[in-house]
């Protein structure tokens, strides 16, 4: 199992970075894959076709808040990492064919549930044990690396945006995770939609990061997105999706 994280500032294009991954390993026939939408905003589901309402399914954050808070601490017999954990498998887990989908949630992030977050770990990393990836699209803010549900994971990608902004949310990156223990393999970082591609040489020599490519623009990707279409249903001539699969094999992934 490997778990890739995407970083990156706000509008740089992470969840349509993360969807694009997603098409790609799947095409690639390497599935099962665990999608998890640490965002409050909760656009990949969208981007890859997921309506978590519809399916009856709830974010971590609304399993966390009735199982530890509206229900009390622990019930007698069952250890909370137990139930929670079965509770994400019921109630939390979008499933399909290619993939599984879970949602962190908004009220993740308003309060410190310090005994949760341990069992939440604990779960998840249960749960994550049957995928072949786990695919991580984070917020903007840098806050979640603190939290550190995820402390072992195998690459980084951090998305650059046309800005000096983006080069210094990397070097901030790259430090907090190492000040808070997250172990990584690799910290790779990405040329976002609207980088200038030009630029790809400088990121590398001043960051001194491995630069896998540059995203594509790309107006059909931005169609579906406005449109609320799942990215996987691209066509699989699209710039955005190949531009990816590109970033994908620099960084030694066969898709
Ligand atoms: N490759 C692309 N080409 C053109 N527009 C894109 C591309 N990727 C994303 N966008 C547009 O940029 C906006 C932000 O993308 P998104 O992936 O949600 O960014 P983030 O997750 O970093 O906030 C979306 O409205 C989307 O339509
Ligand atoms: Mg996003």
């Amino acid at each position: 199992m490997k778990t890739l994280v995407t970083i990156g500032r706000g509008g740089t294009g992470k969840s349509s970075f993360v969807a694009l991954m997603a098409k790609c390993l799947i095409e690639a026939g390497q599935a099962p894959l665990l999608l998890v939408d640490a965002d409050p905003d909760q656009n990949l589901a969208e981007m890859v076709g997921v309506d978590l309402k519809e399916a009856g399914k709830h974010t971590i954050s609304e399993l966390l808040v009735s199982t530890f808070i509206e229900q009390g601490g622990t019930t007698v017999g069952i250890p909370p990492s137990e139930r929670i954990e079965s509770k994400i498998w019921s109630s939390g887990l979008f499933e399909s064919d290619h993939f599984d989908f879970l949602a962190v949630g908004t009220k993740w992030v308003e309060g410190c549930y310090c005994m949760p977050n341990a069992a939440l770990k604990g779960a998840l990393e249960a749960l994550t044990k049957n995928y072949k990836y786990v695919l991580i699209d984070s917020p903007a803010g840098l806050e979640h690396l603190n939290r550190r549900i995820t402390s072992k994971v195998n690459d980084i990608f951090d998305i650059l945006d046309h800005s000096k902004k983006s080069f210094d949310h990397v070097r901030r990156a790259y430090r907090i995770a190492q000040e808070v223990g997250i172990q990584f393999d690799n910290f790779y970082i990405v040329g976002g939609y609207r980088f200038p591609e030009q630029l790809g040489d400088t990121a590398e020599k001043t960051l001194k990061f491995k630069y896998l490519g540059k995203i594509a623009f790309d107006e059909e990707v931005d169609d579906y997105v406005l449109a609320g279409k799942s990215l996987l249903n691209l066509p699989s001539d699209n710039a955005a999706y190949l531009s990816v699969k590109k970033i994908l094999n620099n960084a030694a992934y066969f898709v």
